[in-house]
């Protein structure tokens, strides 16, 4: 055993996953990477290291096959090209959530200006956090029902040095809102409560994904806040089916214009809604 190298417990952890999971190499690396707190070039440089971690390493390679998603294990997610902490009670960011993020932005045409932002589902805090960097005058609340998210989404924002930028609720919806919102943004729970998903979805909060018997109710009742409050913009992702039935939803209702976008496989994937009160 004094001679097993890293090269030889990475083959080893391959062969726990082989025919389990589809990127088995990189996704080792990945579990490597994270046990050794290094780099791909590192990793390289010293294979023939002796191996350390190795237990650990066996046991998070027994949790990936079961199908437990990665992320959950290494606690860790990159999303907009950044790293953030991600663990059980918030959902794992999506890489088409980065399109609501762009969505908004292209509204905001002076990024230097004072807006109030509300995110309704903060999640782990990656819209947010995301938007506020790019935002850097403008303040952000964001509410989340669950208050294992909020933790989450409270040690991304420490992490990333946003405590005075962004404020958390615990609450439903717009409910613990009373100040004058510029901007709503919102990737709600959309699925419709009776589908059956992949396995690996089981690991997530069940509150993050099914939003109703339909799946839009919540995306609805964010449509009737929005044009309750005198709200300027509201961009949301939705269900790749959702389109006809938010547009017969707003039939007839009064707003400036709806612009739907789609995902990076085609389908689509959310809108931002315009009110017409500026
Ligand atoms: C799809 S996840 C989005 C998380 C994160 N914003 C993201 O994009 O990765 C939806 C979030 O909405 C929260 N949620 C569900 N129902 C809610 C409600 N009625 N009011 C506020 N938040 C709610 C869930 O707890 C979950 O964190």
């Amino acid at each position: 055993m004094s001679d097993y190298r890293i090269a030889d417990l990475q083959k080893e952890l391959v062969a726990v996953l082989d025919g389990k999971i589809e990127r088995v190499a990189r996704e080792v690396q990945l579990l490597l990477m994270n046990a050794y707190a290094c780099d791909e070039l590192w990793l390289m440089m010293h294979k023939d290291d002796l191996a350390l971690h190795g237990e650990l390493l066996f046991e998070q390679a027994k949790r990936r096959a079961k199908n437990e998603p990665l992320e959950y294990i290494i606690n860790k997610v990159s999303f907009y090209s950044q790293e953030f902490f991600i663990d059980y009670g918030a959902l794992i960011p999506r890489p088409e959530t980065e399109l609501l993020i762009d969505e908004v932005l292209k509204r905001v045409t002076n990024k230097e200006e004072k807006l109030t932002f509300v995110e309704v589902g903060v999640g782990s805090g990656i819209i947010s956090i995301v938007l506020a960097q790019h935002l850097p005058n403008s303040k952000f609340i964001a509410v989340d029902i669950s208050e294992d998210a909020l933790k989450i989404a409270r040690e991304n924002i420490r992490r990333f040095g946003l405590e005075e930028r962004i404020e958390l609720r615990l609450g439903s919806l717009l409910d613990p809102i009373c100040e004058k919102i510029d901007f709503l943004v919102s990737n709600p729970p959309y699925i419709a409560d009776n589908v059956k998903l992949e396995s690996n979805l089981s690991y997530e909060p069940q509150n993050a994904l099914f939003g109703g018997t339909v799946g839009d109710e919540i995306i609805q009742e964010l449509l009737i806040e929005f044009l309750r409050r005198d709200i300027n913009y509201f961009s949301c992702e939705m269900g790749y089916d959702q389109e006809d039935k938010i547009r017969n939803f707003l039939q007839d209702k009064s707003f400036e214009t709806i612009d739907f976008y789609k995902d990076f496989s085609g389908f689509d994937r959310g809108f931002t809604i315009k009110a017409n009160n500026e």
